[in-house]
């Protein structure tokens, strides 16, 4: 019998992140293009006496200790989540071993990506057998980036972000991403952008122009990276450089080394640059660990969650 899976699971960037209207319930509402790229976590997951989570990986011993050790953590919110939807009333407690790679509270969905990784193990550990379907009614119920981290790729996310809309036939295109030592929190950031939306006279309850340009999608589907670049755009770059201003000299430290655009991925504070080749992203790379930046080329996109591997006992 399988008593061990493994999964490995990508972390992702937003190439488009409109945000609209604040709605009553305190999330707003978005319209994002997500876009997941080869800076993977790795999960694996057993069965065992008591719930626990284990760190290792390339993150700092700071940002270890901003992962939630206990019950709380999302991989173990996720894995309750399953055990509910199958009728499991006391669920068979697992342990859960993650290799990190992807920065904590980055705006690289690290956290979705773990989530999304524990609901395909522990639907194949424990063979409940949940649905695609059932699997998305898991991941809305765990956070607004948990759904994308399912399937991985390249698509777009309406509402919450949960809305998704794959789109296919994206080509490759390389990427930089630059990680800061201490991580930015979503709700901050969106809350600084409230205020600084309310600042200028705006209403942050009124609809605002959510639409995805046909123009970013052709680009996306042609491999043309500068005209990619054309089109990239984040609302929550302006709030998440107001929180932390030495990010737009990261931007420019990218662009000067031959970045065709850096920006905010996400709520930040990892900022993520477009190249036009691999080389290029090397040379980006080099000129941001000279000024003391952590920073790794990857490509994208990529699946999601995969290479399932059960273990044996
Ligand atoms: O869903 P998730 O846990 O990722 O959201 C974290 C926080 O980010 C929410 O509590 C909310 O403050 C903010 N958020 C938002 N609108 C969204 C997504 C998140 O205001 N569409």
């Amino acid at each position: 019998m399988t008593d061990s899976i493994r999964v490995s699971t990508p972390a992702k960037i937003n190439l488009l992140f409109g945000v609209g209207a604040l709605q009553p319930d305190g999330y707003h509402e978005v319209a994002s293009l997500y876009h997941a790229v080869d800076l993977l976590d790795e999960l694996k997951i057993k069965s065992s006496s008591s719930w626990s989570i284990e760190l290792s990986g390339n993150i700092s011993q700071a940002q270890k200790d901003a992962v939630p050790s206990g019950e709380d953590n999302l991989v173990v919110r996720a894995a309750k989540q399953v055990a509910k939807m199958s009728g499991i009333e006391s669920p068979h407690p697992v342990s859960f071993e993650i290799t990190k790679n992807i920065p904590v509270a980055g705006g690289l969905a690290g956290g979705s990506a773990d989530a999304a990784a524990a609901l395909i193990a522990v639907n194949e550990l424990w063979c409940t057998g949940l649905s695609g379907e059932q699997l998305h009614t898991a991941a809305v119920a765990l956070g607004s980036d948990v759904p994308f981290s399912l399937i991985g790729g390249t698509a777009i996310g309406k509402g919450r972000g949960e809305n998704l809309e794959p789109i296919e036939g994206v080509k490759k295109f390389n990427w930089v991403l630059a990680f800061s030592e201490i991580g930015l929190s979503t709700p901050l950031v969106y809350r600084r952008l409230d205020e600084i939306r309310t600042s200028r006279g705006e209403d942050i309850t009124a609809a605002r122009n959510l639409d995805v340009p046909q123009k970013l999608i052709d680009a996306l589907r042609s491999g043309d990276a500068r005209a990619l670049a054309a089109e990239l755009r984040n609302d929550l770059q302006e709030a998440a450089i107001d929180l932390r201003n030495e990010l737009s000299e990261v931007i420019q430290t990218g662009k000067s080394a031959g970045a065709l655009v850096g920006f905010i991925s996400g709520s930040g504070p990892t900022v993520a640059f477009l190249t036009d080749s691999a080389e290029s992203s090397q040379g980006v790379c080099e000129a941001l660990k000279a000024v003391g930046i952590e920073a790794v080329a990857v490509s994208g996109p990529v699946v999601g969650p995969a290479g399932i591997q059960a273990l044996g006992n």
